[in-house]
């Protein structure tokens, strides 16, 4: 981000559709970055007694049970509940702002105001670019809009809560530069925000979004085996925890293979290759490697709602 940006400010009204475990982890990271305030977010779920909604209310931001109140009060509208309940959102986003224009009393601030045209950004698995366009593009009697509302499909992690999350997103056909602009804005405050083609996008589901299971599995594993070398549970964590961060900051950071990382610690005979003798040995590299294969199959051909 421009350090200009760190001063200004983010502007742009956020509204969350579903508050679950990712739409809080983003309105988290957007609150801790300082750059948003909670009078900018606004979140729903299906009903006010949902333990989702009151854990997202005690974050301070406004919440509802009304999509529709969202979806009038948004710049831009993330679409964050499961991949099933995706599209019917997209039509009731689309019939909102119909009703909305045909009855201009019942308008709020946001959708009232002059140029008005919010952004949609799904953060679901499985579901493409033009499932979203395909509904966003009708009006709610069926018959194609004159300017369809921009459409952006990414994949974020639950790592956005503190900052260390990283997003992948492709845009639809009626977003241009400008309409972006608030996402990279937003999502940058939660980490680092890349543009792929989105034929990537289900494996990046898997390696990314799945991936901090995967690696906390990891990670505990390690923990385990300090455990049983003789260390308190927290002090094991701590150090499997920096083990873990100090890999991946070595590859982000430096630009290093990880198998130059993992022969630079292991010297002739020395205790990390016994190490990795015994990982090799349970198949650990090709465990993972099935992993995030599965979590790939299951994205891309299960988990997509029928049309
Ligand atoms: N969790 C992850 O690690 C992760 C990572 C990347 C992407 N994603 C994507 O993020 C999306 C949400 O996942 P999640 O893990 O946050 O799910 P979750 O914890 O189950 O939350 C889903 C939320 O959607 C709400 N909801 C369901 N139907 C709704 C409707 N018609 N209108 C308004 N709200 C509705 C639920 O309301 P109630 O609270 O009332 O039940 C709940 O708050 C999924 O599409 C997933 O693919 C998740």
């Amino acid at each position: 981000m421009l350090a200009a940006d760190k001063t200004r400010g983010v502007t742009y009204k956020i509204g969350f559709i579903g508050c679950g475990n990712m739409a809080r982890s983003l309105a988290e990271g957007m609150l801790l970055s300082g750059q948003v305030v909670t009078g900018h977010i606004i979140a729903s779920a299906t009903r006010e007694s949902s333990e989702n909604l009151k854990k997202m209310k005690a974050l301070g931001v406004t919440t509802t049970a009304h999509n529709r109140d969202v979806i009038l009060n948004s710049d831009v509208i993330v679409l964050a509940t499961k991949p099933q309940q995706i599209l019917d959102i997209t039509t009731e986003i689309q019939a909102s702002i119909s009703d909305s224009q045909s009855q201009t009393h019942l308008q709020p601030y946001t959708a009232s105001a002059k140029n008005w045209r919010p952004l949609i950004v799904s953060v679901a698995a499985s579901i493409t670019i033009s499932d979203l366009e395909e509904k966003i593009s009708m009006s709610k009697g069926g018959s194609p809009v004159a300017s369809p509302l921009p459409v952006i499909r990414s994949m974020p992690t639950v790592a956005s809560s503190v900052g260390a999350g990283i997003t992948a997103y492709c845009s639809g056909n009626s977003c241009n530069e400008v309409d972006v602009k608030p996402f990279v804005k937003l999502f940058s405050l939660c980490g680092p925000v890349v543009e792929v083609p989105e034929k990537y996008l289900d494996a990046i589901t898997s390696v990314s979004g799945c991936g901090i299971a995967f690696a906390a599995v990891g990670l505990e594993g390690m923990a385990d085996g300090a455990v049983l070398s003789g260390l308190p549970r927290q002090i094991a964590q701590k150090f499997a925890a920096h083990a873990m961060m100090s890999a991946a900051k070595l590859v982000l950071h430096k630009g290093l293979n990880p198998a130059d990382i993992k022969d630079s610690v292991c010297g002739p005979g020395g205790a990390t290759m016994y190490g990795i003798q015994k990982m090799e040995a349970k198949g650990t590299r090709g465990a993972f490697i099935d992993a995030v294969m599965a979590s790939t199959v299951i994205t891309s051909r299960v988990l997509k709602p029928k049309l």
